[in-house]
């Protein structure tokens, strides 16, 4: 098949599953949380499907599911070992009960800005960090796709970390996370991507932290006073696979596979900076507000949130910090 995947054929493969797959051809589930057209996961996701669905015409069938219609958060690695789906790209953040390694990526102010991150996971150690799941029987990891770096909203402005005392604030199912708010004196809540507009429009929670692209199409502008651009953190996705799925493909099969894969993870890597600038361009056309920090007012950030990387200096390991942040 060729699939040209606009947001309407996307929202079309979403209610009807199997429709576009020609008989004969194995249906390949790709399961995920965001949405809109602009979003990086979103871009890679269907331009991943695009190249296998015109590559490897009449042998696999790729079909996205966006924002959490098949899975969301809490069901979707099950889903994967299950063999419901075949494709995932979550969080790293959403990994917690299965290693604690990947915190790395999470510890506040780790990594300077994208370029940094991406430079870590081509060292050594980030290329181990990505096969750490596949240590879990039946998931193999294919590659980093960065998001962008994370800021952090609420319903008043916050311009220094004392701003949020007493605040709640919607975070990831990450530990580091949890830490990290707690340390600005507010109280993290863990709950799923496709609940936040819901809290924070009825007051579930005050605020949130994320990417402008996630901040824009799922419009969380709406319902916050203002984003500050505190930068504080990294989001980036585990594009992965079950090894279930993997070994039932013919050994060229998935060499042509596993190239597209590396390929499009590539790309996708290239073009995320632009995305993100476009999004936060985005949100203000919309009329959301951005308050933007002075050197001295982001210093107190940074300060109140960094002494957290000691706490997990033993469940991360040392080597793995040092790593990170001197790449
Ligand atoms: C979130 O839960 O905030 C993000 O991980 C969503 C996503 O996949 O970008």
């Amino acid at each position: 098949i060729s699939l040209a995947l606009t947001t309407a054929a996307l929202a079309f493969t979403a209610t009807t599953a199997s429709a576009s797959c020609d008989s004969g051809e194995r249906v390949v589930k790709f399961s995920h949380v965001t949405g809109g057209t602009t979003h990086p996961k979103v871009v890679a996701a269907n331009s991943f499907a695009e190249r296998v669905n015109k590559e490897m015409d009449g042998k696999l069938c790729v079909e996205v599911y966006p924002n959490s219609t098949l899975f969301g958060d809490s069901k979707e690695l099950e889903a994967l070992l299950l063999g419901d789906v075949q494709l995932l790209a979550p969080s790293l953040s959403k990994f917690g009960s299965y290693t604690a390694k990947y915190g790395v990526f999470d510890l506040p102010f780790i990594f300077k800005d994208m370029d940094h991150a991406i430079r870590f996971t081509q060292t050594e150690k980030g290329q181990e960090l990505l096969t750490v799941m596949d240590e879990y029987a039946g998931f193999v990891g294919l590659g980093y796709w960065m998001s962008g770096m994370k800021y952090f909203s609420a319903n008043k402005p916050l311009i220094v970390p004392s701003d949020a005392k007493g605040l709640k604030f919607r975070v990831q199912t990450s530990d580091v996370a949890k830490q990290m708010i707690s340390a600005m004196g507010a109280s993290p809540q863990a709950m799923s991507f496709s609940e936040v507009y819901g809290a924070l429009q009825t007051g579930v929670v005050d605020g949130q932290e994320n990417t402008w692209s996630n901040i824009y199409t799922k419009k969380f502008y709406e319902v916050q006073d203002s984003v500050t651009e505190t930068n504080h953190q990294l989001l980036a996705y585990l594009f992965m696979t079950s090894s279930e799925f993997l070994n039932s493909l013919s050994d060229d099969d998935r060499e042509q596979f596993m190239r597209i894969a590396n390929e499009v993870t590539q790309e996708a890597n290239l073009n995320v900076k632009a995305a993100e600038a476009a999004n936060r361009e985005n949100i203000l056309k919309a009329g959301g507000k951005i308050n933007v920090l002075t050197p001295e007012q982001r210093n107190e950030w940074v300060e109140t949130m960094k002494p957290v990387w000691k706490q997990f200096e033993d469940s991360i390991g040392t080597e793995t910090i040092e790593a990170a942040a001197g790449a």
